[in-house]
């Protein structure tokens, strides 16, 4: 069986992490999400980070020369070697074209695209209720995957807060720059037979379990 080379993308909010929580947990792929990358270096305050908070506070996306190095880099480290589920990027075309180049150097390809898809209104109701473990991330909503105590996280204890980027001006600018920059993509991997839809709208669990039957099916057609 080849290896399972997978993107998972779709707008801010769709439910990209709060799927990652549950698709690390099934499949034995490391989960690489550009946006945690690079919160994890403005907290750090590394010169990447300082360079790119400036783009992720306006809702802007990093420019593409900074992501493909840092995404390059993630992909060549041994856990990644024999497979892995991209979470934000590509997010532009110049950025999928890298990632297609990168591949093919080395004889492999992307498996999939998995679009999660949820309409813009939906979009907003979800980001105004997010909230997130202080420590470690973890995702929860105030209404739609409450913890179990108000503000606590269930795993770990910690406080939750809420994202810098999550500011309703900041939400609203995510989505142009999503409908402007990252929806082509739809087009480009539908062009080389690589789209798969889920409807985002359904519960986090019907979400997940649509994303684990896609992949299972990956892998069958793979094997036959
Ligand atoms: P990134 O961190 O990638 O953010 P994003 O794509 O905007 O996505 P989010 O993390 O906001 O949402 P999500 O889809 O993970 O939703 P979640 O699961 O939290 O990027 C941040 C920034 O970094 C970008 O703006 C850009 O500046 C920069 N960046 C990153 N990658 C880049 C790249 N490749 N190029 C350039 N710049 C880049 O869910 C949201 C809420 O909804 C949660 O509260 C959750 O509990 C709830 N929820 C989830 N699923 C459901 C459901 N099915 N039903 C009801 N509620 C749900």
């Amino acid at each position: 069986m080849s290896e399972l080379n997978l993107i998972l993308f779709g707008p801010p909010g769709a439910g990209k992490g709060t799927q990652a929580d549950r698709l690390r947990n099934d499949f034995r792929l490391p989960f690489i999400s550009t946006g945690d990358m690079l919160r994890g270096n403005v907290k750090e305050g590394t010169e990447l980070g300082q360079e790119a908070q400036k783009y992720m506070d306006a809702g802007e996306l990093v420019p593409d020369e900074l992501i493909v190095k840092m995404a390059a880099e993630r992909l060549n480290e041994s856990d990644a070697l024999d497979g892995f589920i991209l979470d934000g990027f590509p997010r532009t075309i110049e950025q999928a074209k890298a990632l297609d180049k990168q591949l093919t150097e080395v004889g492999r390809r992307v498996t999939a695209a998995i679009l999660v898809d949820v309409p813009d209104q939906e979009v907003v109701r979800r980001i105004s209720g997010r909230r997130l473990c202080v420590k470690s991330g973890h995702n929860y909503h105030v209404d739609f995957d409450p913890p179990k105590r108000e503000g606590v996280c269930d795993q770990d204890g910690s406080r939750l807060i809420q994202r810098d980027d999550d500011k309703d001006e900041v939400v609203r600018n995510r989505l142009k720059v999503y409908h402007d920059q990252t929806e082509p993509l739809i087009d480009y991997f539908d062009d080389q037979g690589l789209m798969r839809r889920i409807d985002g709208t359904r519960s986090p669990a019907e979400v997940h379990d649509h994303i684990r039957a896609v992949i299972a099916t990956l892998r069958m057609e793979d094997d036959v």
